[in-house]
């Protein structure tokens, strides 16, 4: 069993379904609401405990009912959680639109509390980031804790994973301290300018990220699968209709980042984390959506 550290965020997730967006200043009626657990790095946590990893959550909350609802689900999923709860701020909270006939998604994020995550938060935990096997990372935390948090690794011959998501301009030098950078498409975009819609887009774009200094980019490709430097498309695994694709990278990431932590090489990993994904869309939420190793292994015929 490998060890995982991830930084990152926790929201209570607040969904809502209805047939349209309304338009400013216009009330609708909704379909359905609904409150789980959520946040990028929170997602990617339950699901590398799940696939199998000795995960640690590095996060901050609030003193209320939704840090209630984090340190349950990190309970829950196995993650140990390596928290503050603060008084000047609330655990963060997302508003995710759903368009029922589509399945499209809009999201606001108030991250809160994990909105104060500083530099010296993260030197305080520098000993458990170096002695994990894989560090995982995103951008929903401040950017200057994202990249002392990859010095650290980095320096302690940790195994790095940034999913650079939601996207956004990235301090000099961040790319360059990744083994591995995950963006989507449109992430991916960002970082390279190359806009991605075929397999030999990707190709390029990977190059690009290389040329910033990447070791390994994936780029995550939706319903086609994850584009793997050096090796071409790993096609996405189908398990069933979708239901919700909200979480779907975080499922690939921490897939990804637990099989990676075995000691397993990144063809594999990826192969495991599309099937993460691929399960978890075929079912309602984010956290609560991720599979176990079993249900991973079962879809892959393994
Ligand atoms: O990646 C999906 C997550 O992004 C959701 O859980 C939502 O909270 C946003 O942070
Ligand atoms: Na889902």
């Amino acid at each position: 069993m490998g060890k995982v550290t991830i930084l990152g965020v926790f929201v209570a997730d607040t969904a809502y379904r209805a047939d349209r967006m309304p338009r400013m200043g216009e009330t609708i009626m909704g379909n359905s609401f609904s409150l789980g657990p959520g946040g990028k790095g929170s997602n990617q946590a339950v699901a590398c405990a799940r696939i199998g990893a000795q995960t640690h959550m590095i996060s901050k909350l609030g003193q209320d009912d939704f840090a209630k609802l984090a340190l349950d689900t990190w309970a829950e999923a196995g993650v140990v959680a390596h928290v503050d709860q603060v008084s000047e701020s609330y655990t963060g909270a997302a508003y995710i639109f759903i368009e029922e006939s589509t399945g499209d998604n809009a999201i606001i994020i108030a991250p809160g509390a994990a909105a104060l995550i500083r530099v010296a938060d993260i030197e305080a935990k520098a000993d458990l980031i170096a002695g994990s096997d894989v560090f995982v990372t995103q951008l929903e935390q401040p950017m200057d804790a994202a990249l002392r948090a990859l010095q650290i690794a980095r320096q302690g011959g940790v195994t790095t994973i940034l999913n650079p998501a939601p996207a956004a301009a990235l301090p000099d030098g961040m790319l360059a301290l990744c083994d591995y950078v995950t963006p989507n498409e449109t992430e991916c975009e960002a970082l390279t300018g190359i806009a991605v819609e075929s397999e030999a887009d990707a190709r390029r774009a990977a190059q690009a990220l290389c040329d910033l200094g990447v070791k390994t980019p994936i780029i995550t490709m939706g319903e086609r699968g994850a584009y793997l430097h050096g090796h071409g498309l790993v096609p996405a695994v189908r398990a069933g209709a979708v239901v919700e694709t909200t979480g779907a990278g975080d499922a690939f990431n921490g897939g990804f980042a637990a099989v990676l932590s075995e000691g397993k090489s990144a063809l594999e990993a990826v192969r495991i984390g599309c099937a993460t994904a691929g399960i978890s869309v075929t079912r309602a939420g984010t956290a609560p959506a991720m599979p176990s190793r079993a249900e991973v292994e079962a879809l892959l015929g393994a």
